[in-house]
């Protein structure tokens, strides 16, 4: 199939944008969205034009790099999937594709559509992690964990920090990224000692970074490639009063 891709390029952090229109040709249903663009790439080489910046890596949904905002939705038409997942056979013979980075202050774009994530890097290093001892590895039965508990964090561990949730909100809100890495620590023993110092921190960096609040559009459960659900928004917020009312 033939296409006509309207993309935004971008030289630089800060410089002026805009959209190009780019011809996609001989495109097959059975390559991914990724691959698209590799060809078109190697015909812009070719002619002397520099190929389209765009991030990736695993190419398999599960590092969250491949953030692209098509035809105005965060990683394409396909629910639960990224773009890399995404393949040509969703769109048809002459259609016209738009394809931009995540719109948001706090992921300014560093090229075309590369944006830099490094917000959520900071928000990671303020409070997701556990504190362990070194040394000995412990048993891995010395610290039942119920079921339910390990369920849910386990959902709430899916999250690849792709950011999604942050381009699909209308206020660029970080809490479904947040709820996700909050809940999935607090949920389990190893983490619960360390709740309160880390929703603390999380907060004041997500708030730090420049993102918005949520006010309740869902857009980002809606958006989300691997299905984290509101609910850890729920959770975040239960988490963060609980800090609250052990200060009082
Ligand atoms: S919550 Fe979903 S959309 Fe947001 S960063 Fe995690 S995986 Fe991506
Ligand atoms: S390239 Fe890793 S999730 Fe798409």
């Amino acid at each position: 199939m033939n296409l006509t891709l309207h993309v935004w390029r971008q030289p630089g952090p800060g410089a002026e944008g805009r959209m190009e229109t780019y011809q996609a040709t001989d495109i097959t249903d059975d390559m991914s969205f990724l691959e698209m663009l590799d060809v078109v790439n190697e015909g812009l080489t070719r002619q002397g034009i520099e190929p389209i910046a765009f991030d990736h890596d695993c190419r398999e949904g599960i590092c969250g790099t491949c953030s692209q905002v098509i035809n105005g939705i965060a990683h394409g038409p396909d629910e639960g999937v990224t773009v890399c997942q995404l393949h040509m056979r969703r769109f048809k013979d002459g259609d016209a594709i738009y394809i931009e980075p995540w719109r948001a202050r706090a992921f300014p774009v560093f090229k075309d559509l590369i944006v830099d994530r490094g917000a959520f890097d900071r928000i990671i290093q303020s409070g997701g992690y556990v504190s362990v001892h070194t040394g000995g590895v412990p048993d891995g039965n010395a610290m039942p964990v119920p079921k339910p508990a390990a369920d849910e964090a386990m959902d709430a561990a899916e999250c690849i920090g792709c950011g999604a949730c942050v381009a699909a909100c209308p206020n660029a809100s970080a809490m479904l990224f947040v709820g996700a890495k909050v809940s999935h620590l607090a949920r389990l023993p190893q983490g619960a000692a360390e709740a309160a110092k880390r929703v603390r921190a999380m907060v004041k960096a997500m708030d730090g970074a420049g993102f918005g609040n949520c006010t309740n559009h869902y857009e980002c459960e809606k958006a989300c490639p691997k299905g984290i659900k509101v609910k850890f928004i729920t959770k975040l917020n239960r988490e963060y009063a609980k800090l609250l009312k052990e200060e009082v």
